[in-house]
């Protein structure tokens, strides 16, 4: 992507937290050892991952269970496989609120830790070890007070069979409600210890007939609303609070759509997931509404990838109100490469928002913008949703790179849309955004960082 992009505020956030250190510098010092070093990157961003009874292949806890996969360690997380996180570091915003990328410094560490040997240290430097839930909690209603929250709808039941092959379940659930509730925070958790073995990911989407058009998401073949995604959750996440002022609306006769991905757990495990849902009280009716839009490629025709190509698809999505763009989550199958969000203002700039250049179908990652790096956007801009569909035989996922792939639901279909999050505002709320950003970030005119 060559295009030349004049920055504005917006972008002026991008470039204020996109400057992470990159600290390779002065490395003489001895050579890092697993407990000092080593251990403590691996409790804070590998091990909600990897540790025993959750979902990763092997745990990272000790260093006698971490010192054999040494090299498999190096090669993955300097190709910034693991942890899963896909955003390209180099360019759009870069602060997030559940980034849990490494640091450059980090890689670094490790890979000076594995080229020395991979040594153990002094076991006194080892730090005191993460007391990870080992009984089911929700995270949220101990934090808020609460026995439990006050919606759980869950998935139906599935049976994963020891050795079987990945599977996804996409079961609907009705949520039972009878009048609109304002969301204030939601978490997703396997319903079971043994559960979380299996659980590779899972996405509850909201399915509901909206009367607001603003909200409302494209139909589907059959006329239904698609729905919008209300969570992503995958091993590691805690849940989303709202940020403050801002909630989803839940409809009455609304449904969960689930997505699930289940992998080998070495054991036959049967399982629900179980979506939890705080409520703000009643009465109380946030300030402003979240809504999850689908950006992008649809299913009309938008997706049409020949064979033994890399095929870039294009989508607009017009905001018709002035809104705060939340969070950026690519979809897409097999064949999915890359994908971009850009913003076309009113005044024709174009600044690039995020852009996920090694996407991976098996993680779907939602990268939620931080409080002060989330994109205020007038109405009247335009989203522009880029996604490349790599069906060459250089993309090791594809299943066929001789067929013609088109729109459709099977993991050998395609999809290349973004499922995108925006707070709406009105003129007066915007304007008192914009000044409240500029001022916490030290601003006093949209071009004065360049
Ligand atoms: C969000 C969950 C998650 C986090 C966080 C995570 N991993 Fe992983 N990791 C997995 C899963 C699941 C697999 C197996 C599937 C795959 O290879 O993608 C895996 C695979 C791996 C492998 C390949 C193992 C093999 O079979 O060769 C390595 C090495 C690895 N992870 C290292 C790390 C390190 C180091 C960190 C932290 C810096 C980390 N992972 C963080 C989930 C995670």
């Amino acid at each position: 992507m060559s295009v030349v992009k004049p920055l504005g505020i917006l972008a002026a956030v991008a470039a204020l937290s996109g400057m992470a250190p990159a600290s390779a510098a002065a490395q003489t010092a001895a050579a890092p050892t697993f407990t000092k070093d080593v251990a403590p990157i691996f409790q804070n961003k590998c091990e909600a991952c990897h540790r025993p009874e959750s979902i990763a292949p092997m745990s990272l806890v000790t260093f006698e269970e971490s010192r054999p996969w040494a090299r498999s360690i190096k090669n993955r997380v300097t190709a910034r496989q693991m942890p899963p996180w896909h955003i390209d570091k180099t360019i759009g915003i870069q602060d997030f609120k559940n980034d849990r990328s490494l640091t450059d410094k980090e890689v670094d560490t490790i890979t000076r830790w594995v080229d020395a040997g991979s040594p153990k240290g002094d076991p006194k430097d080892m730090p005191a070890p993460v007391p990870w839930p080992s009984e089911q909690g929700w995270n949220f209603a101990r934090q808020f007070g609460q026995a439990a929250p006050d919606l759980v709808v869950k998935s139906l039941s599935w049976t994963q069979k020891a050795g079987a092959n990945d599977a996804w379940w996409k079961p609907v659930v009705e949520t039972g409600l009878t009048e609109a509730r304002w969301v204030r925070a939601i978490e997703i958790r396997p319903g079971s210890v043994k559960g979380r073995k299996i659980t590779h990911h899972a996405i509850a989407r909201l399915q509901q007939k909206e009367t607001d058009d603003l909200a409302a998401n494209p139909n589907d073949a059959n006329g239904n609303p698609l729905p919008g995604t209300f969570m992503e959750w995958a091993v590691g996440k805690q849940g989303e609070i709202m940020r403050p002022g801002s909630g989803k609306l839940m409809l009455p006769g609304s449904k969960i759509v689930w997505d699930i991905h289940y992998s080998n757990g070495g054991e036959d495990v049967t399982d629900q997931v179980e979506l939890g849902i705080y409520f703000y009280p009643k009465g109380q009716e946030p300030k402003f509404r979240q809504v999850l839009h689908l950006m992008g490629a649809t299913n009309a025709g938008g997706v049409d990838i020949p064979p033994n190509v890399v095929k870039a698809t294009e989508g607009y999505f017009v905001l018709r109100e002035n809104g705060r763009v939340e969070s950026f989550q690519p979809h897409m199958h097999l064949r999915g490469k890359a994908m971009s969000m850009e913003a076309i203002l009113p005044n024709g700039q174009l600044q690039v928002l995020s852009h996920v250049s090694d996407f991976n179908f098996n993680w779907h990652n939602s990268y939620v913008y931080a409080d002060n790096a989330a994109p205020l956007l007038p109405k009247g801009t335009i989203l522009k949703i880029t996604a490349w569909h790599d069906n060459t035989t250089a993309n090791k996922a594809n299943p066929d790179p001789n067929v013609w792939v088109g729109y459709g639901d099977r993991t050998v279909d395609e999809m290349g849309h973004a499922w995108v999050n925006v707070t709406y505002m009105s003129d007066a709320d915007y304007r008192a955004e914009v000044a409240a950003r500029k001022q916490t970030l030290g601003l006093t005119t949209d071009r004065q960082q360049q």
